[in-house]
């Protein structure tokens, strides 16, 4: 693994267009922090600017890099550097059972049968589910299969892993463990979520409000002018304000 130094994201004058409006405009980011953080409310294009840095939408305006790397351009280099995990895993998972759900990902990153099952055992095991290894994912509540997801792209072990909203959903038992492993996984880490409490362990954060970034800077005071904000509108009379 490269070192930490080497490690950048660079967002050069992004936008992206979607239905004829901008939904994010003029983004400039530069970082190599460790745990990079995004808060935003509703609508402000986190996920969207999520799905960019992995790749998955081609910008309207400007350029993604990540070590070095154009993700939308290079699929291939971009597979084996940047992993995510989506908001809502409806939208990750393709297969019946969880072995073949970890498996995909590995398999697509070029390692053979024996040694996805490996490294889907490992993970498997790391969070005390290896008896759900031939379970039916539509068998499994909606926190358990966002748990599957997050299982499926930790044990790809990307360089930098895209985290939309990882704790919705999951009991505070989970919430502990997962951020005990990624303590540990020592990887890269762009954590975006609405509610502040999630990113207060971040090394650097971001503040997205309708497609811009509006603020940046360490949590303490970034969370605490966000909360004061978020509170500002949410006693305002004019629910139209929600509609954002
Ligand atoms: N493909 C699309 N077509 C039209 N509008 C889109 C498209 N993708 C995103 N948008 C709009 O862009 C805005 C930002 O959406 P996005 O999902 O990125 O927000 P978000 O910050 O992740 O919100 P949430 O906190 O609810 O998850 C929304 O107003 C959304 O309707
Ligand atoms: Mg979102």
């Amino acid at each position: 693994m490269a070192k930490a130094a080497d490690f950048t994201i660079r967002l050069d004058d992004l936008g992206y267009e979607a239905g004829g409006r901008p939904v994010l405009s003029g983004l400039t980011l530069h970082s190599s922090a460790r745990r990079i953080g995004v808060v935003g409310r509703n609508g402000s294009g986190k996920s969207t600017l999520a799905r960019l840095l992995a790749g998955l939408l081609a910008p309207t305006t400007g350029q993604v890099r990540v070590a070095g790397i154009d993700v939308f351009r290079d699929r291939r280099a971009a597979l084996e550097t940047v992993g995510i995990l989506f908001q809502n895993p409806e939208h990750q998972i393709i297969f019946p059972r969880v072995s073949e759900e970890i498996a995909f990902g590995l398999r697509q990153q070029g390692l053979d049968k024996v040694q996805a099952a490996a490294r889907c055992e490992a993970v498997l095991r790391s969070f005390d589910k290896p008896h759900w290894r031939d379970a039916p994912i539509s068998a499994l509540s909606q926190g358990q299969k966002h748990l599957v997801c997050m299982m499926a792209v930790l044990a790809m072990r990307p360089r930098l892993l895209i985290l939309d909203e990882p704790y919705a959903g999951l009991d505070i038992p989970t919430r502990r463990q997962l951020g005990r492993y990624l303590n540990r996984a020592g990887t890269h880490l762009f954590h975006i979520s609405h509610e502040p409490a999630d990113l207060e362990g971040c090394d650097q954060l971001f503040w997205l409000d309708r497609g811009q970034i509006v603020a940046q800077g360490a949590p303490a005071q970034l969370l605490a002018d966000f909360t004061a904000e978020m509170n500002r509108l949410g006693d305002l009379d004019d629910i139209a304000d929600l509609a954002g």
